[in-house]
């Protein structure tokens, strides 16, 4: 049974956020997880949008967590195991929840389930910065925290809110993802249809590294519809290779140096 907040854990948790909705926190979440898994590591995915989960649909999973005695196996696809209250609500049914029940449930969904002591567990964090992220910041005090932008400048602002609240909880900020850089044509030119240059901004603002651009692309959206990532659906379209890149800068190049397992010791010899 794995334990997130153990001092011997070494599961990196990657907490996806975004200051406001519809940015792609829950498209990358999907796709960076599959990029991790691909990359052979063991990768869980919490859907932390307890109102607007998109988890499940995403990855294509239907089947709910199996009951083994008080505790839920939960589902996998595409080498990914995930948990989410899709699992346990009506698509159609409001979630209507307060502040001391969300801590809850999203308790239950660490603890309550019988993760594999994965690797990455990868978070999709709702819109906003509100009582979620205090609670995870209790939950997976070592959190990493990776914000989504889209390129306008304005976005940034917006953006920063995440990065701050990140501050505000003691997590680390890791990078900025940038999402709907740009959209190539027929004509094979890129059109910046959001503007451009607002994940560098906000990269350089908060003193990380911009990780990654990722492009629009219609068979994306698509793909997240029909519980299809794209690094399966079409793995060698630039899409898929942004986020094999983005999966292998997090994996290698933001790879911790701090051992987290006291019972670990360097010995010289
Ligand atoms: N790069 C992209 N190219 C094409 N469509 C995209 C791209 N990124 C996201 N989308 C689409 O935009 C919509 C919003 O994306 P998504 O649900 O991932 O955003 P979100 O930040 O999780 O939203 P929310 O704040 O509501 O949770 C989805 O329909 C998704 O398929
Ligand atoms: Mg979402």
């Amino acid at each position: 049974m794995t334990v997130f907040s153990e001092q011997a854990n070494t599961t990196r948790c990657l907490l996806i956020a975004s200051g406001k909705g519809g940015v792609g926190k829950s498209s990358i979440s999907a796709n960076l997880a599959v990029a991790l898994a691909d990359r052979g590591h063991s990768v869980a995915v919490v859907d932390a949008d307890v109102w607007g989960f998109s988890i499940p649909r995403m990855l294509g999973v239907s089947d709910p967590p199996k009951a083994v005695g008080n505790k839920l196996l939960p589902p996998k696809a595409y080498g990914v195991q995930c948990i989410s209250m899709g699992f346990f609500a009506e698509e159609d049914q409001p979630v209507i929840w307060r502040g001391p029940m969300l801590h809850k449930a999203l308790q239950q969904f660490l603890d309550d389930v019988l993760w594999d002591d994965p690797d990455f567990l990868v978070v999709d964090l709702p819109p906003g910065t509100g009582d979620i992220s205090i609670s995870l910041a209790q939950f997976l005090p070592r959190s990493e925290v990776y914000v989504v932008t889209t390129p306008q400048p304005v976005a940034q602002s917006v953006a920063q809110r995440a990065a701050f609240m990140a501050k505000k909880v003691n997590l680390a900020v890791k990078g900025v993802i940038e999402n709907m850089s740009w959209f190539t044509g027929d004509d094979g030119k890129r059109y910046e249809l959001f503007g451009a240059g607002g994940g560098q901004a906000l990269a350089s603002k908060i003193d990380v590294p911009l990780l990654a651009q990722v492009p629009m692309v219609l068979a994306f959206r698509e793909g997240a519809d029909r519980g299809l990532p794209v690094l399966i659906s079409s793995p060698d379209s630039e899409i898929a290779a942004v986020f094999r890149k983005l999966a292998e800068r997090i994996d290698v190049e933001l790879a911790p140096t701090r051992r987290y397992n006291p019972a670990l010791k360097i010995v010289n010899s």
